[in-house]
């Protein structure tokens, strides 16, 4: 049975044309599905899994979010404002050290006032569940999402966005042979495939990897199909994915997970000057920077129709001024 959602977002998100970017590549005609838009606290892709893990946390009686990720994690700052609109608690557990002038993400998630705790990025696991531990012992009632809000009920999000995709192109007379999305955690990537299979796109879904590389990738896609088939199994559809059923490109790891390079510097002033369209400088600019190194090399032919997923990461730009 589908599981209820907490309504944090309008949707569907806009489905519109790069024309000029498409014209200034020489190329294929790209589109672009705007989830840096969905309309909570500067928008982006965890807005959607939140949507059923807020739900899931309501219906267990959990009074506390409690979730991880780096210092300019888009995912952290969408976990706190969900705490916010829906009355909960909030704990993030984030990898770096405090700033005594904030930035981007963290500025926001300051401003919505979960409580941080700062760790390294080895002890940061270990630390969310001692954290579970220690709010129970308070009397609280925590409810853990993983890094990326990537699990079989998050990534119920990424179903629903591939069929709502699939209405609009329908709507508009188009369609795509390839979607290229910024993959981290899996559980946007997972779903969209799920997705896939549940609406009928016959076209591949390429997933960059903004963080793992080809001798991890296995193991990223080994995640991908799990979570694919968590969700398949909440909603009652008996499909089962395996990892080499997702399509990830590990060639655009750069010097690594937040390092901007080239590549995605030029694809974000690109993208702003062809289309004013803003991209991120951790993931939607390296998927970006991805997608126009493929069209450049003749991987993605001329004749291709092509669907950008914007998965946010906008506010994080404001933390990058200085390479940009
Ligand atoms: C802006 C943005 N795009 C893409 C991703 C990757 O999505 P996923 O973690 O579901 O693979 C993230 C994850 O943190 C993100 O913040």
């Amino acid at each position: 049975m589908k599981p209820i959602k907490f309504k944090l977002t309008t949707l569907p998100t806009p489905l519109h044309p790069l024309k000029r970017l498409s014209v200034y590549l020489g190329g294929p005609e790209i589109w672009v599905k705007r989830d840096d838009l969905t309309d909570m606290a500067m928008g982006g892709n965890k807005t959607r899994k939140l949507e059923y893990l807020v739900a899931d946390a309501l219906s267990k009686g959990c009074d506390t979010l409690v979730t991880a990720g780096a210092i300019q994690s888009n995912h952290c700052r969408q976990t706190a404002a969900a705490a916010n609109r829906a009355g909960l608690s909030c704990h993030l557990v984030l990898n770096g050290n405090p700033e005594a002038a904030p930035q981007g993400n963290l500025l926001l998630d300051t401003l919505f006032g979960p409580t941080i705790h700062w760790v390294t990025r080895d002890e940061r696991d270990s630390r969310v569940n001692k954290l579970g531990e220690e709010l129970k012992e308070t009397g609280l009632k925590p409810y853990i999402i993983p890094v990326g809000g990537s699990n079989g009920m998050g990534a119920i999000g990424y179903v629903d966005a591939m069929l709502e995709v699939m209405k609009q192109a329908y709507a508009l007379g188009t369609d795509f042979d390839l979607i290229i999305v910024a993959s981290s955690s899996g559980g946007t990537q997972a779903g969209l495939q799920l997705g896939a299979i549940l609406s009928g796109f016959p076209g591949t879904i390429m997933g960059i990897s903004i963080d793992s590389g080809k001798v991890d990738g296995p193991i990223y896609r080994e995640k991908m199909a799990k979570i694919a088939a968590e969700s398949a199994a909440i909603l009652g559809e008996p499909i089962r994915l395996e990892p080499e059923n997702f399509n990830l490109n590990c060639d655009y790891l750069g010097q690594g997970y937040s390092v901007m390079g080239e590549l995605e510097r030029n694809a974000i002033h690109l993208a702003a000057e062809q289309e004013a369209l803003l991209v991120g400088p951790v993931y939607t600019g390296r998927a970006l920077g991805g997608l126009i190194d493929l069209i450049r090399n003749g991987v993605i032919g001329k004749n291709e129709r092509i669907l950008f997923w914007h998965t946010g990461d906008t506010p994080a730009l404001f933390a990058y001024s200085s390479e940009l």
